[in-house]
């Protein structure tokens, strides 16, 4: 290709190599060269150029070829030449994004490159569980070693940037993209966040493998109404500000680079025109020097909403928000450059934009090399190794959570003689891969049937029987889903290999295009004829383990009672046969524990652990004696499965809480002493929770503050101690100001949200 290097371009190339020569490694030095060349590249940009940073676009044409000469794809492939684009998303591949930085780099007048952006959620070809499935290991190094390997895939495709982690705190089943988020609560979801983000990001984000991450939706989408995607969200202060930013507060924190806005409605504004979150809050506060990118069309959509008249008041109104790159709404495009000539918008709210979305392309060295990412070499080496394959079983092991083991039916002895394995899911190869699934090739997945056969030798005879049929045809991320009408005609076979099998294995749950966005469900229960089929196998062979599969927590009580062992495996990526089968052979005994409660019926969704009290709370033994407390009068109030509970093939028990305010003021110490009551060396979680007992604003019954995980062998027994401080005992106020009240504190300690043992202090602070 023809290079067109300008005048300038070369002069500032040279000038910003020379500069960055100089540069030395100590942080601060380089933030502050990295600074000093945002400045002056600034200084030469036109106003045309500055927006033209603002502005991204998806790939719309194969960029593995040349750029398109004509129609809508030619005008955008001129745009990137003339310096008008600042980022794009989907360009794959190595070849693909050198092809398309070529365009920008070799062409415009400054050569600024282009910052690629992709949905990196859970791996970019290796697939490791579903994010809601990693938080479920409870484990901040399995979220960050999966981002950290999803990185460096990723980046040895020529990618700069992942649209993830998604930090939204999701407490309704209904809502399809509660499989990209940690779960119900703050604090968790907080732990994974730092995790995930320092995955992607490591130590240096100019690192070769090191991705910039992207902390969202900026604010408030888990809580869309009744679960439905894109709906309004109309939220308390004391909601926002004690449950849905603490997330995003510990991701920026944690350095991440960038933050992605909401489509939803926001208390009447919708997040992408949202000064009070991202000026006051983000870029105010918390001090994030990153960049804010809008979610697909966000922008656009403020019109939707009924906030903006048109197009040209929707650049004005997310410009002053604080929405740096407008992702695909083309509004910044058309509209940006006449709303500042006309005086609309201050020209340094747009330079504010501009500074912070070279600073990121600066931190990731692409004004030392922009085509360093696009490494074809390094991309057949880095993709879906034995290692990274090794590291997501690792991840779907730790991730898996034991719901239920009478008579310790598992783990399974490998001597068994037969084994029949039923279910649609139990043989797909490509519904482990879930949702979101960047470059997984399909099909790819160790099915749990695989799994189960490599796991034992030609002793055990595995049978495999389809029995219902969930999905009809083909399901991509983009269509609707066909649910089958399912005749019965697999069920004969499924329960001729049931009833002449020793062990039943069975996989149940969702199809990964099930959940994920733009899926949501008004019924979480199970779809088609699972739940039949279940109960005809029972009545054949009593011996059933069933291995769910989903992205959503299930209302399931039926499966409870019929199913005497339950492992939830999510969708638990590339490994997930393997992994599965390494915890019902006792290779692992499972260690993960619910981040979302699971439901009896959908109707007690949103669900979650940390409600208020009420005024009218059941009183512990009366329930249901009377009517005038706050209950259901066809369910009960509490989850089948609460936040935090996961069972293993060991036991423990907790003992001697001690819980001890000390001379520092605000200090609290808890002790608790722990022992594996079992037969098998295990992993146990415990749990910090605290209760409020009265606060100026009414508190949750109990939240979570801390917890840390222990491996003991059989018969061991520790101590083990949490230091808590004012920062686990306030709260936000409605001004958003951080305040801690004395009084009395219940400290409860346990294995899940529901088997605590608790003491009440009072504290001073
Ligand atoms: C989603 C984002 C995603 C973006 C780019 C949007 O529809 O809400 O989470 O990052 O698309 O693919």
């Amino acid at each position: 290709m023809k290079k067109h290097f300008s005048i300038y371009s070369i002069i500032l190339i040279l000038f910003m190599t020379s500069f960055s020569c100089q540069s030395s490694g100590d942080q601060e030095k380089k933030e502050s060269s990295i600074d000093a060349r945002v400045d002056s590249l600034l200084a030469l940009m036109t106003l045309e150029e500055k927006v033209g940073q603002t502005v991204m676009y998806t790939s719309t044409w194969e960029l593995t070829g040349p750029a398109p000469a004509n129609g809508n794809n030619a005008y955008r492939a001129q745009q990137i030449r003339n310096g008008r684009v600042g980022g794009m998303l989907n360009v794959i591949g190595a070849k693909g994004t050198r092809s398309a930085q070529q365009l920008a780099v070799e062409n415009s007048r400054l050569g600024i490159p282009l910052i690629f952006g992709y949905d990196v959620i859970h791996g970019y070809k290796t697939m490791f569980p579903i994010p809601l499935g990693q938080a479920a290991s409870w484990n901040a190094e399995v979220a960050r070693i999966g981002s950290e390997i999803s990185a460096i895939e990723a980046a040895s495709s020529g990618l700069h940037w992942t649209f993830a982690p998604m930090v939204d705190i999701c407490r309704d089943g209904r809502f399809g993209r509660i499989m990209e988020s940690a779960g119900e609560d703050p604090f968790l979801t907080s732990v994974m966040a730092k995790a995930w983000v320092n995955g992607y990001q490591g130590d240096d984000l100019s690192d070769q493998y090191s991705i910039a991450a992207c902390a969202k939706h900026f604010a408030g989408y888990g809580f869309v109404e009744a679960g439905r995607d894109y709906n309004t969200v109309d939220i308390s202060p004391n909601t926002l500000y004690n449950t849905v930013l603490p997330p995003f507060k510990a991701a920026s924190d944690a350095g991440v680079a960038t933050f992605m806005n909401a489509f939803n409605d926001l208390n009447g504004v919708p997040a992408t025109g949202n000064a009070h979150i991202q000026r006051d809050i983000l870029k105010g506060e918390w001090g994030f020097e990153g960049f804010v990118v809008s979610d697909w069309g966000s922008i656009g959509e403020l019109l939707n909403h009924g906030f903006a008249e048109d197009s040209a008041h929707a650049a004005q109104l997310a410009m002053r928000a604080g929405s740096d790159m407008d992702m695909e709404s083309e509004v910044y495009e058309y509209h940006l450059q006449k709303a500042i000539e006309e005086g609309k918008i201050n020209e340094k709210l747009l330079d504010d934009a501009v500074r912070r979305i070279l600073k990121v392309k600066f931190q990731l060295g692409l004004f030392d090399d922009p085509y360093k990412y696009c490494n074809e070499v390094l991309e057949k080496k880095n993709l879906l190794t034995v290692e990274n394959l090794e590291a997501s079983r690792d991840a779907a092991r730790k991730s898996t959570v034991l719901l239920k083991n009478e008579k310790n039916l598992l783990p399974l002895s490998k001597d068994v003689n037969s084994i029949a394995v039923i279910g649609e899911l139990a043989g797909s190869k490509d519904v482990p891969l879930g949702n979101w699934r960047a470059q997984a090739n399909k099909n790819s997945a160790v099915s749990l049937y695989e799994g189960i056969k490599n796991a034992l030798g030609d002793r055990t005879s595995v049978e495999f029987a389809a029995g219902y049929q969930l999905i009809e045809g083909n399901r991509t991320f983009f269509d609707t889903l066909n649910f089958a009408e399912d005749d019965g005609s697999g069920f004969k076979e499924a329960i001729r290999i049931a009833k002449r099998s020793e062990v039943v294995i069975m996989a149940i749950g969702e199809d990964c295009f099930q959940s994920g966005e733009g899926r949501s469900q008004a019924d979480i229960t199970l779809k088609g004829r699972q739940l039949e089929l279940l109960e005809k196998i029972a009545q054949v062979n009593s011996n059933i383990i069933v291995v769910l599969m989903n992205g959503r927590p299930l209302a399931i009580p039926e499966v409870h009672q019929i199913a005497p062992a339950i492992l939830e495996s999510w969708h638990a990526g590339s490994e997930a046969g393997n992994a599965i089968a390494d915890v019902i052979f006792g290779e692992y005994n499972p260690s993960g524990k619910l981040p979302v409660s699971f439901p009896y019926v959908t109707g007690q969704e949103p669900l979650h652990y940390d409600r208020k009290s009420t005024g009218r709370m059941v009183p512990e033994n009366d329930q249901y004696d009377m009517v005038f407390w706050s209950h259901y009068e066809d369910a009960p109030n509490e989850a089948l499965y609460p936040f935090g509970f996961g069972l293993s093939y060991t036991s423990f028990e907790f003992n001697n809480l001690e819980v001890i305010a000390s001379e520092n003021p605000g200090k609290i110490t808890v002790s608790v002493g722990l022992k594996n009551t079992g037969d098998l060396e295990g992993t146990e979680t415990i749990q910090v929770y605290i209760r409020d007992i009265a606060a100026s604003i009414t508190q949750p019954i109990k939240k979570l503050v801390d917890f840390k995980q222990i491996r003991l062998l059989s018969g061991q027994e520790d101590r083990i101690s949490f230091t808590l401080d004012s920062s686990d005992f306030g709260f936000y106020n409605p001004q958003y100001q951080y305040i801690v009240e004395d009084g009395k504190f219940e400290i409860m300690v346990g294995n899940h949200s529901n088997n605590l043992i608790s003491q009440t202090v009072e504290v001073k602070f």
